[in-house]
């Protein structure tokens, strides 16, 4: 089965070395690449229109890291999902642990966003993941148990496991990783990813493990020569 490998840029990278980031991958990715994976780029809302027309032609999905919780409307500075779609994005981040934290993004909001991103033809990329002292004291289970319940539709969309502990600074562990996924199934049969310091050396392992379906990559996904690594990887 094909891996699901998600770029997200966060809101890093000039407008000239996005779009040069972005026409390598359009130039390098193979048929061979495709085969193995499903690529999808989720850059920032203001470089969507020119990477559009640089990923025309080409496999590579794009995605959005983030859409309004509203349908349409007098809600200044947001941008809804419709106008997402209007610009060929076919998958939306939400939920990401750095708008949990920095933007007191809820569950409740999360769920919002994604029946909205739902009804306008979005995939939505929902992720979870618990800090470092829910780790510590033992709560992983009980805190994903209850983003799932409370941000996740019946079906229809991608869960991303992304413990905040990990992101950016160490990955969890393969046995970590693959006990989660059992979990997660468990409860909501959709496909599983995992995100947090996946980086060229360890994404095979990443990319090998049965019950996971794909990687989210950050830092790693801001340069071509390590994101096409990352991407040659996959088995
Ligand atoms: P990282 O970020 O790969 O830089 O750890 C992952 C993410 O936050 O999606």
């Amino acid at each position: 089965m094909k891996k699901l490998i998600v770029a997200n840029w966060k809101m890093n990278l000039s407008r000239q070395n996005g779009l040069n980031l972005a026409q390598e991958l359009a130039d390098k990715l193979t048929a061979e690449n495709y085969k193995k994976s499903q690529i999808i780029i989720c850059p920032n809302f203001l470089y969507l229109a020119e990477i559009q027309a640089i990923f025309s032609g080409s496999k590579i999905a794009l995605g959005a890291q983030n859409c309004s919780a509203f349908e349409k409307g007098s809600y200044t500075g947001q941008i809804s999902a419709k106008q997402l779609a209007d610009f060929g994005v076919s998958s939306v981040i939400l939920g990401h642990a750095e708008r949990r934290n920095y933007c007191c993004e809820t569950n409740k909001i999360i769920k919002e966003k994604e029946k909205i991103a739902q009804k306008f033809g979005l995939l939505p990329i929902i992720c979870i993941g618990e800090n470092d002292e829910e780790k510590s004291s033992n709560k992983t289970e009980k805190v994903l148990k209850k983003q799932i319940k409370e941000c996740c539709p019946e079906n229809g969309f991608v869960l991303a496991y992304e413990p905040l502990w990990a992101i950016g600074k160490k990955s969890a562990s393969i046995l970590e990783i693959s006990k989660i996924c059992s979990l997660i199934k468990k409860i909501k049969n959709v496909p599983v990813l995992y995100g947090g310091f996946v980086k060229p050396h360890n994404a095979n392992d990443f990319l090998n493990l049965e019950n996971l379906d794909g990687i989210l990559v950050g830092g790693a996904s801001l340069k071509s020569s390590s994101f096409l690594k990352i991407i040659e990887s996959a088995e």
